[in-house]
């Protein structure tokens, strides 16, 4: 009977082939659905450190510190940590941990109505890093150059002429600036690598090598510079305090300014990362070591930025407070000048100095990623590649806008408009949501779970009110300060800017998920 006939050895093989086919099939849809998972708590912490450690750490903070008072700044500094920074790392957080979730699919848990905020905070960073990455672009070629000092004898001429090409007019985004759209691509396509990756092979593995890697750079330029002649000129600034500046309402707001910035708060990416961690872990002792981290490094790396500056006062008598710009002028004028009387040296000294800008900014431009890459996954059921490559394609056209002769001024309008209006928005809608709006008591007991450092009605009050109202001040004040002192080009890119942000995240939020699971309730509320 043909029931019994035995099996052929082609039927077995057949079988086999179709049996082994099967199981890697199920191990494929398993593998999909299982979140990915840090593999070491050092690989969390390291790139933890890697999304807050960037330009804002080595260009900005020196020029913020000296202008707001040198050594009293200390004071709304630590203030600053602690209220905004640490408070809020905490929120993202114990929401990425208890959630286990995309920043999108957690606010359309709280509130369906929710998820449009979720896509524009995403929105918000998508777009600070389309012109995050030029800016590291420009420390690329400058990195270039520094071998041969090829920025010439005039850096400030050579910067605005030859790196930027900048012109003021709007009719410059028609005209490419060769070196700087090739920098820029090189950028992107590195970030598409790493990004694209499995979290593991990607980001993890990245951090891992290039934070140690950037913090021996910055301590052999730290040490260096504390030897050159001239040196105290400038350190001594960093403990020479204004007390007066205590006084100052602004100097206040600039310290939290800095602390959002510096430790990238509300972008979503401290809870991204926080959902991919596996259970038992002590989330708010790990907070602290981040955000301290974060704030040793801009510290310490301060002191080698002044010394270096004080040495320039020292040999060529131009007054220390001439040379403390904001960032860009700080890293791609002062510095290539400094290099350029600092004989042979400079060939090493510089080539580290833009190293230590362009590993900072790497890693803090693959952490803005993730947050986009992980709600894109999550919401349209689509593969962590082709999320990656979506989110760097469209990145890299935008990003093509500031590699024209008007990128550096339409830059500007992107960097005060989403840094000081939109992103702080965002924070303060974030505070009122998760402080009042969530079950508040739910993300204490999660941070509790495995801390040494315990929270509570303290840290329930900042989130709820202190954060908030000072959120708001700070977002107040920079409308006053910079809003009306625009021309008609700044209105008219930010008013493309503001009507984009309304546009695109209801879109998103409207489009209906691929994937079932996303609109399952993750919590009780
Ligand atoms: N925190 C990082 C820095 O200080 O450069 C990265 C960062 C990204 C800062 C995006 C600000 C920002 F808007």
């Amino acid at each position: 009977m043909d029931l019994i006939k035995p099996l052929s050895k082609s039927d077995l093989i057949i079988i086999t082939i179709k049996n082994q086919l099967f199981i890697y099939f199920k191990m494929c849809d398993i593998m999909a659905e299982e979140r990915a998972q840090w593999n070491s708590r050092w690989g969390f912490i390291l790139a933890m450190v890697g999304s807050a450690v960037g330009l804002g750490n080595i260009w900005r903070f020196p020029n913020v510190l000296y202008a707001n008072g040198g050594g009293s700044f200390m004071i709304p500094y630590i203030v600053a940590i602690f209220l905004l920074g640490v408070s809020f790392i905490l929120v993202e957080y114990a929401l990425g941990y208890r959630f286990k979730a995309s920043i999108s699919k957690i606010l359309y848990s709280i509130k369906p109505k929710f998820e449009p905020i979720a896509w524009l905070i995403l929105a918000i960073i998508f777009l600070i890093l389309t012109y995050y990455i030029v800016v590291v672009g420009w420390d690329l070629i400058y990195l270039v150059l520094s071998f041969t000092k090829g920025w010439g004898a005039n850096p400030d001429v050579f910067f605005s002429s030859n790196v930027l090409q900048a012109s003021d007019s709007i009719a410059g985004i028609f005209t490419f600036v060769p070196m700087v759209l090739i920098s820029v691509l090189v950028l992107w396509a590195t970030i598409w690598v790493i990004t694209q990756s499995d979290l593991n092979s990607g980001i993890e593995k990245v951090s891992k090598i290039v934070i140690p890697l950037l913090f021996i750079i910055v301590v052999v330029i730290v040490a260096f510079s504390l030897t050159l002649p001239g040196a105290s000129i400038g350190y001594t600034q960093i403990y020479t305090p204004d007390w007066s500046a205590l006084l100052n309402f602004n100097v206040w707001l600039a310290a939290f300014g800095q602390i959002v910035f510096s430790l990238s708060l509300g972008m979503a990416i401290a809870l991204t990362y926080a959902s991919y961690l596996p259970e038992g872990f002590a989330l708010a002792d790990n907070a602290l070591l981040v955000a301290f981290t974060n704030s040793g490094f801009e510290v310490f790396n301060a002191f080698g930025v002044f010394s270096i500056l004080g040495f320039m006062t020292f040999t060529t008598g131009i007054p220390f407070n001439d040379l403390v710009t904001e960032g860009t002028g700080l890293a791609f004028v002062v510095f290539p000048q400094v290099f350029n009387q600092m004989g042979a040296v400079s060939y090493i000294i510089g080539p580290l100095f833009f190293f230590s800008i362009l590993f900072a900014g790497l890693t803090s431009a693959i952490a803005l990623v993730e947050p986009i890459a992980s709600s894109l996954t999550e919401k349209f059921n689509i593969k962590r590649k082709r999320a990656a490559t979506l989110v760097c394609l469209v990145g890299l056209i935008i990003s093509l806008i500031f590699t024209t002769q008007a990128g550096s001024m339409i830059l500007g309008v992107f960097d005060l408009f989403l840094n000081n209006y939109a992103l702080l928005f965002t924070i303060v809608l974030e505070c009122i949501i998760f402080g009042w709006i969530y079950k508040f008591d739910n993300l204490i007991e999660t941070l509790n779970q495995n801390s040494h450092f315990k929270v509570g009605r303290i840290w329930k009050f900042v989130i709820r009110f202190a954060l908030p109202i000072v959120i708001f001040i700070l977002w107040i004040q920079g409308i006053v300060n910079t809003l009306f002192s625009g021309d008609s080009a700044t209105y008219s890119i930010m008013f493309i800017l503001l009507i984009s942000l309304i546009i695109v995240p209801v879109i998103l939020a409207k489009m209906p998920a691929k994937n079932e699971k996303y609109y399952e309730v993750l919590d009780e509320l």
